[in-house]
């Protein structure tokens, strides 16, 4: 089966959903549109699961390829693994005549599509994501960069990839911690998209969390489709895209305070719950409908740490997250599945007492 997915929106490139990915990658490479000169970038954990399978497509002699690796870490993720592989790419004699393909999960993707954008000022991309979190959300919207000064995503660059081919075959080999932290943002998804959504994922949660090899290209669609149509109608997030960071507020603020011990999805989520508290609150969402909504989150079974957050910690942290710079905390809210809020200014002390709240439900 290969899919290509369309919004209804015009944007860059092919998205194709896929059950055999080198069939699928060998389709995009023949086009006449791509050069010849093929620069794999890989993940080196992607590589030890399927670099013998990929590399089948690497023995098309029609075509000069360089097989490059990378490790997946957030401390490579800097300018010097970008560096790297334009020193690779000019000592293999790759110029601008070159399609970079990567293959792993955000980091790589962040990586390559950097070095994709800046090499002799950018040449073509495909991305393959490999994680259930780069398939839903990280390949989607031609953000790239790396973490600078220890700190996230300073360095970096919108590049569209010119196609992205996602094979949820890939999630086979992923760790279920990865696959868990993936599903964080999908359960974000049900909140954003509608009701309807949010009902298939209640009502399958537990069996969606407890196995990676289910076929959720469906679902895939969905997320996919939703994300596609929201970041190509505001490529530079100064309006819609914002909605893409519900739940997220939160989320970073905790990933700092309790030193990135936690998975992003279960942060995420975290976030979740204390969103909904907020719109709870502010009665954008009546009591009946925040109970339905509040044990989806709980359904997705957040580790005990997470209870035993200072909700001090987790509020200074917020006010110091580099997207509060003015001192105002502006939060994406909810009135129901698919109906949000941007910017929605709501005082530290209401903040306070939502986290605080948010956290003690998950110990009931
Ligand atoms: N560009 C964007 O818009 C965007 C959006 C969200 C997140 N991100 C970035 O994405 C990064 C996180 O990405 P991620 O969650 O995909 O994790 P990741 O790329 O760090 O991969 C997680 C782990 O899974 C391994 N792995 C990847 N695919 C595998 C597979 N199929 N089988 C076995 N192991 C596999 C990797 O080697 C790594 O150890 C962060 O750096 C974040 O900043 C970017």
């Amino acid at each position: 089966m290969k899919k290509k997915i369309t919004t209804s929106k015009n944007y860059f490139h092919d998205i194709i959903l896929c059950d055999d990915i080198l069939t699928a990658l060998k389709e995009e490479l023949n086009k006449s549109y791509y050069p010849k000169n093929v620069f794999y970038i890989v993940d080196s954990n992607v590589d030890k699961y399927w670099g013998f399978r990929l590399k089948s497509v690497l023995h098309d002699k029609s075509y000069r390829k360089y097989y490059f690796t990378i490790k997946a870490t957030e401390k490579n993720k800097s300018q010097k693994a970008v560096l790297d592989i334009c020193e690779k790419l000019m000592e293999t004699g790759f110029g601008r005549d070159t399609v970079i393909v990567s293959i792993g999960g955000g980091v790589t993707g962040d990586i390559a599509g950097f070095a994709a954008s800046v090499y002799m000022r950018g040449v073509k991309w495909i991305n393959i994501p490999t994680t259930l979190l780069s398939m839903v959300d990280a390949s989607l919207g031609g953000k790239t960069g790396v973490n600078f000064n220890n700190y996230k995503n300073i360095l970096g660059t919108f590049k569209q990839p010119d196609c992205i081919i996602t094979d949820q075959a890939f999630l086979s080999t992923l760790s279920m911690k990865e696959y868990r932290s993936g599903f964080g943002e999908i359960l974000k998804y049900a909140f954003l998209i509608n009701e309807e959504f949010l009902e298939v994922i209640q009502k399958n949660l537990g069996s969606l969390i407890a196995h990676r090899d289910n076929d959720i290209s469906d679902l895939l669609e969905i997320c996919i489709m939703f994300k596609a149509s929201v970041v190509y109608s505001d490529e530079k997030e100064s309006g819609i895209r914002k909605i893409l960071n519900l739940g997220h507020t939160t989320a970073h603020a905790l990933e700092n305070v309790m030193d990135f011990k936690i998975s992003h999805g279960e942060a995420v989520v975290s976030g979740l719950a204390v969103m909904l508290v907020l719109s709870l609150k502010m009665k954008f969402i009546t009591e009946s409908k925040f109970n339905s909504y509040f044990s989806l989150v709980k359904g997705y079974k957040l580790p005990a740490a997470i209870h035993k957050a200072n909700t001090k910690a987790v509020v200074d942290a917020m006010y110091k997250d580099k997207k509060n710079r003015d001192g105002k905390i502006n939060f994406v809210l909810m009135r129901s599945p698919g109906n949000l809020m941007v910017d929605v200014p709501v005082t530290e002390e209401a903040i306070k007492s939502a986290v605080s709240e948010a956290l003690k439900l998950f110990k009931l």
